[in-house]
């Protein structure tokens, strides 16, 4: 039996279980806007909105601006810096988002939050972050605790839209989740560990760019599902990979196929596909692949499912964990820990930058 469809192989590698997150994702997506209510806040209408947050906590807000592009008139930024940009101010509404709470970047952004008297709100499982909602009394939104962030999404990514509606900005969250449920429950179903690799295809997926670089290509509100799809190799599957978007991608990155030669058996390339893409971003692909296919060998696509914006992002992201997931096992590494990261936190915490920030928070807090 191939490793990838042997359970047993699979639970010695995945050791902590992130298949589960995978195979859970229409559950998490539930409970999640469920607990997305508890945030409560009385602000009025923004003039900008900041999301702040790093990695895993930070990817809901990129998800949260692709999806709002051409709905929501407010202007959305995602800073991951340590800063505020400049324009940020009292009628900035500046959302937080941390899963550790611990992140230094963030909690950087909420001291300059709190200096330049922004509308704040926070999302996190606990730490730091949640502890400074507490002592200022900003809201904030506490979710599960105990996870990986990437595994927690859901709960990070699904109380932004929320909030937007809440904000009078959109209608319509609660459809969107439901049809996007549903759309999961297939896509977990297509995808379980228990379907054999020959009728699965994450694991098929998983088999064909194993031993390559896979440089990921979104379009329009794909854009984010594809760095979600990138970086999931990188956390999940200890793999380098790649991202770009269309058409974007035609103007720079093609070229660097056009010589490719040596590097040409190094890397695969996965697309991103939907049923109702626009006729001129069709074209776009399709001539792309054409002229990619001269040194690209491997070159695959992943169509999204649903009808609502919402559905066929995630309908890729779920694709894309599973994915990562699938060959990670490949690999024989466990999906779960995320050494270096925790590695570079480490040290950087000796730098002794966090807690003059956090000194700077609690002198904040207790004006
Ligand atoms: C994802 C991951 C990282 C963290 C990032 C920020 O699983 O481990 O990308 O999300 O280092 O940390 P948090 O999310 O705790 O603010």
């Amino acid at each position: 039996m191939k490793v990838i469809d042997d359970i047993n192989e699979i639970r010695k590698i995945d050791k902590s279980d992130m298949l589960s997150f995978c195979v859970e994702a229409p559950k998490h997506y539930t409970r999640a806007a469920k607990l997305a209510q508890n945030l409560q806040f009385e602000y009025p209408k923004p003039n900008t909105i900041v999301v702040a947050g790093m990695g895993g906590s930070g990817i809901g807000g990129d998800l949260l601006k692709d999806w709002a592009r051409d709905r929501i008139k407010v202007p959305i930024e995602v800073c991951k810096e340590y800063s505020l940009p400049a324009f940020a101010e009292k009628k900035t509404l500046v959302i937080a988002v941390s899963y550790s709470g611990e992140t230094e970047e963030t909690l950087s952004v909420l001291r300059d939050a709190l200096k330049k008297k922004c509308m704040i709100a926070g999302v996190s499982s606990g730490g730091k972050l949640h502890e400074f909602a507490e002592k200022t009394g900003f809201p904030h939104l506490l979710v599960p605790s105990g996870m990986a962030p990437r595994a927690t999404l859901p709960y990070l990514f699904v109380p932004l839209l929320f909030t937007m509606e809440k904000l009078g900005l959109t209608s319509g969250v609660n459809e969107e989740i439901s049809e996007t449920v549903k759309a999961l429950e297939q896509i977990s179903m297509d995808n379980s560990p228990l379907k054999s690799s020959s009728e699965n295809f994450s694991k098929k997926l998983a088999e064909s760019i194993l031993g390559t670089v896979p440089a990921v290509y979104g379009q329009r509100f794909y854009r984010t599902v594809a760095q979600r799809m990138k970086t999931q190799f990188n956390e999940n599957s200890k793999n380098p990979a790649k991202w770009e978007t269309f058409p974007e991608l035609d103007h720079n990155e093609i070229v660097g196929w056009e010589e490719a030669m040596e590097f040409t058996k190094c890397f695969s390339a996965i697309l991103i596909r939907d049923d109702e893409e626009p006729i001129e971003i069709r074209q776009r692909i399709e001539v792309t692949k054409n002229l990619m296919s001269r040194s690209v060998k491997k070159i695959f696509e992943v169509k999204s499912v649903g009808k609502s914006r919402l559905a066929r992002m995630a309908s890729i992201i779920c694709t894309g964990d599973f994915t990562s997931v699938y060959l990670a096992i490949l690999r024989g590494v466990d999906p779960t820990p995320v050494k270096t990261i925790t590695a570079l936190k480490t040290k950087l915490e000796e730098t002794g930058f966090k807690k003059e920030v956090l000194r700077e928070l609690a002198k904040l807090a207790s004006k």
